[in-house]
């Protein structure tokens, strides 16, 4: 029997000055405020300016999830990066982040699993925590999509944003912190969502750019009905491996992949409308970073209180997917 569990001590977010409205975008390419409001709920979504980089933000939500968590870096026993736009090839993303925080003691590395990241980070810390191996880890989404995002294809440059969300993840008493986290992939979907250029398989040369390989591709469509039928199935079974009902929850805070997404998501789980947080309309897709940014939103905007059953649900890129519950 273990004597504690592992619970959020703190949230931070930071993202950039930049905004990319959906009237920027009809100057770009063939769409429309209507299409993409009715389709998505994006309105905005922030966008990175040249010289900026991904740690930058991601050290930005560290700072403010380890304030307000009351401990001292040096306290940290592990850096996870969830992000599928690095600063660099090497070293990890976590690495650099680790360096900025003096965050000595820290192991860190990088976790690539497109948006279910920050939730494959929550549960790869939580035994951890809870067999007393650790006791304070870092948990950060960091994407930076804008420089992977070709803003010529109108089926994929609506979509994403950038911008870090950072969790604390600390012990607390067995009653409270993640109650059940689960995570999965298939990785047959592949062309799904992916960029294929940049690594050893499709090269990373003068061609593969001028070819635009580097870019996201996107079946958006099919992404679309895997990502509600997975994300409803895997917050099932976490609830239900929580003990918990739907109605029990008092918070549901989904990737904010689409609004209709969201909303089918919901619906199928039978949420309360009044309990689902979206902020998709002023972020966009931002993956990995959606949940921690939506988190802090949330504990900033008194949304989330003690003794709160939080779930949250994510799908992305792989494919993966993963849900956690917590009682906060
Ligand atoms: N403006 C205007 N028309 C557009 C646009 C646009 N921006 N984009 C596509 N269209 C057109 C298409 O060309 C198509 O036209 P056609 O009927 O003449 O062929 C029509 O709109 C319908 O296209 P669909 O792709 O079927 O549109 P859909 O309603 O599925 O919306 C969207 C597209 C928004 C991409 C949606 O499918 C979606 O959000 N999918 C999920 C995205 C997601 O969750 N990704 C996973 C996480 S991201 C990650 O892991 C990094």
């Amino acid at each position: 029997m273990n004597n504690v569990n592992a619970g959020v001590l703190g949230t931070g977010h930071s993202y950039p000055e930049g905004v990319l409205t959906n009237a920027d975008l009809e100057k770009l390419v063939e769409t429309s405020d209507e299409w993409i409001t009715t389709r998505t709920g994006i309105k905005q979504r922030r966008k990175a300016a040249p010289g900026e980089y991904t740690s930058q933000f991601a050290v930005r939500a560290s700072q403010e999830a380890i304030a307000r968590s009351g401990i001292d870096p040096m306290e940290i026993d592990l850096i996870l990066c969830a992000t599928v736009t690095p600063d660099q090839i090497l070293p990890s993303t976590a690495c650099l982040i680790q360096a900025e925080l003096g965050a000595n003691k820290a192991a860190a590395m990088d976790i690539v699993a497109a948006c279910s990241g920050f939730l494959y980070g929550l549960t790869i810390a939580n035994p951890m925590i809870r067999s007393g191996q650790i006791k304070y880890a870092l948990i950060i989404g960091a994407e930076l999509l804008t420089r992977y995002v070709d803003y010529t294809d109108r089926s994929t440059c609506v979509i994403f944003g950038d911008g870090a969300g950072a969790a604390i993840l600390g012990p607390v008493d067995v009653d409270h912190g993640i109650l059940a986290a689960r995570i999965k992939s298939d990785g047959r979907f592949e062309e799904q969502l992916y960029a294929p250029g940049g690594g050893t398989k499709g090269g990373f040369t003068a061609e593969t750019i001028a070819r635009g390989d580097h870019f996201f591709k996107m079946r958006g469509n099919e992404v679309f009905k895997v990502a509600v039928r997975s994300m409803t199935e895997i917050s099932r079974s976490v609830l239900c491996e929580a003990g918990l009902k739907t109605e029990d929850i008092d918070l549901f805070i989904p990737h904010q992949a689409n609004q209709r997404i969201t909303d089918a998501v919901s619906n199928a789980l039978n949420v309360d409308q009044s309990k689902v947080f979206s902020n998709i309309a002023q972020h966009g897709n931002t993956s990995s970073a959606s949940i921690p940014i939506a988190l802090d939103e949330c504990v900033d905007a008194e949304r989330v209180k003690k003794d709160d059953i939080v779930l949250l649900s994510s799908f992305g890129g792989g494919f993966t997917w993963g849900s956690v519950a917590i009682r906060w």
